[in-house]
C-alpha cells in the first residue's frame, strides 16, 4: 500500500484513511493508494463495506495545486472517483474538518456522507479561476438540485456541516466518535436490501429544471452578476447546467476540457499567484514561529470617526471587546449612532440575526476618559490626520497604558516612527492602517517602524487574521504601499483632461481594465473636498479639481462633482459644464486637444503606479512583489483577474513598459515616469522583479 494512505479491518468494515499532511491532498500518491485501497476492499470476501477518511486533523483540501500547470499523472482525480463510485460494497465518507475541492468531489463519489458537527464542505475552485474539474459540477446538481449546488459553486464559499445536511450533501452529522458513526452507517447501508445508487445514476433532481430552466438560469444570473470579467463564475454555470442535457460521462469529459482550459489561461494563473501570494505575505524574515503574539482579550479605539467606527466594528465582529475613546459625548453618540445603522442594515439584509447583532454592540463600550482605556491590550488611534493631534493622542497613551500594551496608529501617511518617538515605549508602537468601510475592506497594512519589535508585528499579523483582515507588512515612507501608488496612479489625471480626454473617457478605460470604478467617480463618491483641503494645505493646486470644488461640486454629495447626478448617487451622468470647464482651462494653460486614447490613459496611470511599485520594492518598503499585490487586490479593488500589478506588469513584459515609461519621461518630463532602477534592471534581464530584486538571473 502507498505510505499516503492505510487500510485496515474492523469487522467487514475497510478502513482507508488518507495521511497527507498537513491537508492530505490529493496528490499522486494519494489517489495512487485510495484506488490501491479499494480494490483490495473490494477483493476481501471478508468486508461489505468502506469508510473512507482523512487522517490527523482533516478529511481533506482536495487536489494538490503544486501539480497545477504540469504534466498530469494517471491515475487522475476522477479515476479515483470512478473507481469509490463503481465498488460493488457502499463506501462511506466520513468527513472531519473540511472536504474542500476535489476533496468533497471524492466523497460525492461515495454512497454516503457523514460528517462531525464542525466539518466544513466547499468546492472553492472558482477563487482559483477554475471549475470544479472532477465530477463536481454533474455530481452535486444529482444529488441537491441543480440551484441548490450553483449556491455552493459559483461562489465557492465553505458550508458548515448543518447547512450541508439540511441541504442534502451530508445524509449525517455524527456524534462523538465519527469513525463509529461512520462504520454503523456503512454497515447500515450494506444490510439495507437495495444497493445505495451512485450519483451519476440519479436522475430525479434534475427533472424540474429540465422541464424548466427558466428559474435557473435566473438564480444564476444573479449569482453571477458581480463576476466582473471573471470567466470561472461564468464557466461554473455552463458546467452545471450541462447536467441538464449531457448525458454524464460526456459531461464530465466537458467538464475537465473547460477545467484544463481555465488553468491554462491568465485569469486563473493569476488568481492561483494571488492564492500563494497570500500566504507568502504572512513570512516576515525576523518574525518566526519562536516570535509569540501577545494576548489581546480587549481593545480601545481612539476616534468614533469614518476609520475609529469600522475599525471597532471589525474588532467586534471578530470577538474582541473594545472601548471607543471620543472628545466628548455628543461624537460618542454620533459615531455609535452609525455603528447601531451599520448593523441594523445588515440584519435586514439577512447578512447576521438579531441576537448576533446584539452580541457584537454588546462588544462595544464608550468613554471620554483615558482611565477607563489604561487595562487594553491594544489601541488603535484614529483621530484626525494631523501630526500634531496624534503626537498629544500619543504622549497621553504613553502615560496611562499599562506596560506591554501595543500603541497602533491609523495614520494613512503619517510617519510612524515620529509618531513612535512621543512616547518612552516606542518597540511597542506600529501603524495599523485599515481601509474605508474598515468593517467590510480586507486589507490591513501592518506598517514597522523602525523600532517596532517582533512580537508586536507577530500580535498585529494574529489579530488581523482573527478579525478577517488580510495583513500586510509594509515600511514606513509617505503613504506607505497602497496610497503612495495611488497617488503616482493619478499624478496625470488632470493633464489627461486638460489634453483632451473627458472624465468619463478615462474612468471607462479603468472599468475594461477592469477595475470596477475609475478615478473620477471615486473622486465624486468620496468628495472632492478633501482632497482640495489637503491641496490648500500644503501649498498645491489642481486647475480643474480647484475650480470644481469652488463653485461647490463636492462629488456626490453635493449632487455633483466631475459628473452630475441629478437621477440619484448612481447615476453619474457626464456634464457639459464640466467639459466647457476643462476647455477653458485648456485654453488658458495653452494646452492643445486632441484624441487621447484608451492605451495612451492606461500607460499613463498604470505604469507610473507599477513604477512606483518597483520603487516601494527597491526601498525595502514592501518586501515581494506578491506583497504589493495582495495590497493592491484587497484595499483598492485591482481587478482579481489580473493578479495584481506587479504580477500584471510581468505578463504585460517590463521591457515594454520600461519604453513606454521612458517616452513619457522624455514627453511630459514628470518623474512618475522615470523607470525604477529596479524595473530597467528587470527589464533588461528578462527577469521577474523578485529575480532582479534578489539579484540573480530568472530561472523558472
Ligand atoms: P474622521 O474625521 O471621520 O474621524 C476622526 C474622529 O476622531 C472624530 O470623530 C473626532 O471627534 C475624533 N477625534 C479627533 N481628535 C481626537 C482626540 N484628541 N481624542 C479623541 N478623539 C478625537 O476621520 P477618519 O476618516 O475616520 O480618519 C481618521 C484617521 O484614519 C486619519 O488618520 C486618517 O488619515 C485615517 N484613515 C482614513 C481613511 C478614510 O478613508 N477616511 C482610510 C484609512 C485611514
Amino acid at each position: 500500500m502507498a505510505g499516503d494512505v492505510t487500510y485496515s479491518v474492523d469487522g467487514a468494515v475497510a478502513v482507508v484513511t488518507i495521511n497527507n499532511p498537513p491537508v492530505n491532498a490529493f496528490g499522486f500518491d494519494v489517489r495512487h493508494g485510495v484506488i490501491e485501497a479499494m480494490n483490495r476492499a473490494e477483493a476481501d470476501p471478508d468486508v461489505t463495506c468502506v469508510v473512507l477518511t482523512g487522517g490527523g486533523r482533516t478529511f481533506s483540501g482536495g487536489a494538490d495545486i503544486t501539480e497545477f500547470g504540469k504534466t498530469p499523472r494517471e491515475p487522475s482525480l476522477p479515476d479515483v472517483n470512478t473507481r469509490c463510485e463503481t465498488m460493488s460494497k457502499p463506501v462511506v465518507a466520513a468527513i472531519h474538518g473540511f472536504a474542500f475541492g476535489g476533496g468533497l468531489e471524492v466523497s460525492l463519489s461515495c454512497h454516503g456522507r457523514i460528517a462531525t458537527a464542525d466539518a466544513k464542505l466547499a468546492l472553492p475552485e472558482v477563487k482559483l479561476g477554475l471549475i470544479p474539474g472532477a465530477g463536481g459540477t454533474q455530481r452535486l446538481p444529482r444529488l441537491i438540485g441543480p440551484e441548490a449546488a450553483l449556491d455552493v459553486i459559483v461562489p465557492g464559499n465553505p458550508v458548515g456541516a448543518k447547512k450541508a445536511l439540511e441541504v442534502g450533501i451530508l445524509d449525517r452529522v455524527a456524534g462523538e466518535d465519527l469513525l463509529a458513526d461512520a462504520k454503523a452507517f456503512a454497515l447500515e447501508l450494506a444490510a439495507a436490501d437495495e444497493k445505495p445508487s451512485a450519483l451519476r445514476d440519479r436522475e430525479d433532481r434534475l427533472e424540474a429544471a429540465r422541464r424548466d430552466p427558466s428559474a435557473l438560469d435566473a438564480h444564476a444570473a444573479t449569482l453571477t452578476k458581480k463576476a466582473r470579467g471573471l470567466e470561472a463564475p461564468l464557466a461554473c454555470v455552463r458546467a452545471v447546467r450541462m447536467a441538464l442535457d449531457t448525458p454524464f460521462d460526456e459531461a464530465l469529459a466537458k467538464e475537465r476540457e473547460i477545467f484544463i482550459e481555465l488553468m491554462n489561461g491568465d485569469q486563473s494563473k493569476a488568481q492561483r499567484h494571488l492564492f500563494f501570494a497570500e500566504r507568502e505575505a504572512n513570512k516576515i524574515p525576523g518574525i518566526d514561529r519562536d516570535v509569540r503574539p501577545r494576548k489581546v482579550s480587549k481593545a480601545a479605539v481612539i476616534g468614533a470617526g469614518t476609520m475609529g467606527g469600522g475599525i471597532a466594528m471589525a474588532l467586534a465582529n471578530g470577538g474582541v471587546p473594545v472601548t471607543i475613546l471620543e472628545m466628548n459625548q455628543e461624537a460618542i453618540d454620533r459615531g455609535m449612532a452609525v455603528i447601531q445603522r451599520n448593523y441594523d442594515t445588515s440584519v435586514k439584509r439577512g447578512s447576521i440575526s438579531a441576537e448576533e447583532r446584539d452580541r457584537r454592540l454588546g462588544r462595544l463600550s464608550t468613554t471620554t476618559d483615558y482611565n477607563d482605556i489604561a487595562d487594553a491590550d491594544l489601541v488603535i488611534e484614529a483621530v484626525f490626520e494631523e501630526m500634531s493631534v496624534k503626537k498629544v493622542v500619543f504622549g497621553k497613551l504613553d502615560e496611562v497604558m499599562k506596560p506591554g500594551a501595543i500603541l497602533a496608529s491609523n495614520t494613512s501617511y503619517l510617519d510612524v516612527d515620529d509618531i513612535a518617538q512621543m512616547t518612552k515605549r516606542p518597540a511597542d508602537v506600529l501603524g495599523m492602517h485599515f481601509f474605508s468601510p474598515a468593517n467590510v475592506m480586507k486589507l490591513l497594512e501592518i506598517v514597522r517602524g523602525k523600532e517596532t519589535s517582533p512580537d508586536v508585528i507577530a500580535t498585529a499579523l494574529a489579530l488581523g487574521k482573527q478579525i478577517g483582515k488580510v495583513p500586510v507588512v509594509v515600511g514606513v515612507c509617505h503613504g506607505f504601499v497602497g496610497n503612495r501608488m495611488l497617488s503616482s496612479r493619478s499624478a496625470e489625471n488632470e493633464s489627461l483632461l486638460l489634453e483632451g480626454a473627458s472624465p468619463a473617457d478615462v474612468d471607462k478605460a479603468f472599468l475594461d481594465f477592469g477595475f470596477s470604478m475609475g478615478p473620477f467617480a471615486m473622486g465624486d463618491l468620496a468628495g472632492l473636498d478633501i482632497g482640495w483641503r489637503t491641496r490648500k494645505s500644503l501649498g498645491q493646486t489642481a486647475a480643474i479639481g480647484d475650480a470644481l470644488c469652488e463653485a461647490g461640486r463636492f462629488g456626490q454629495k453635493t449632487g455633483k462633482g466631475f459628473y452630475s447626478y441629478e437621477d440619484g448617487p448612481r447615476d453619474a451622468k457626464p456634464d457639459p459644464w464640466v467639459d466647457a470647464l476643462i476647455a477653458e482651462k485648456a485654453k488658458e494653460l495653452g494646452v492643445n486637444r486632441r484624441n487621447i486614447s484608451a492605451d495612451e490613459i492606461v500607460e499613463r496611470t498604470i505604469y507610473p503606479m507599477i513604477n512606483e511599485g518597483a520603487r516601494i520594492l527597491e526601498e525595502g518598503i514592501a518586501l515581494r512583489p506578491s506583497d504589493i499585490d495582495i495590497v493592491w487586490i484587497n484595499g483598492y479593488a485591482f481587478p482579481i483577474g489580473k493578479g495584481g500589478p506587479m504580477f500584471w506588469a510581468e505578463q504585460a513584459g517590463l521591457e515594454h513598459i520600461v519604453e513606454r515609461l521612458e517616452f513619457w519621461h522624455g514627453k511630459t518630463g514628470n518623474p512618475v515616469f522615470e523607470p525604477a532602477a529596479l524595473l530597467r534592471k528587470a527589464a533588461k534581464e528578462g527577469s521577474s522583479l523578485a529575480s532582479a530584486m534578489a539579484g540573480k538571473d530568472d530561472v523558472a
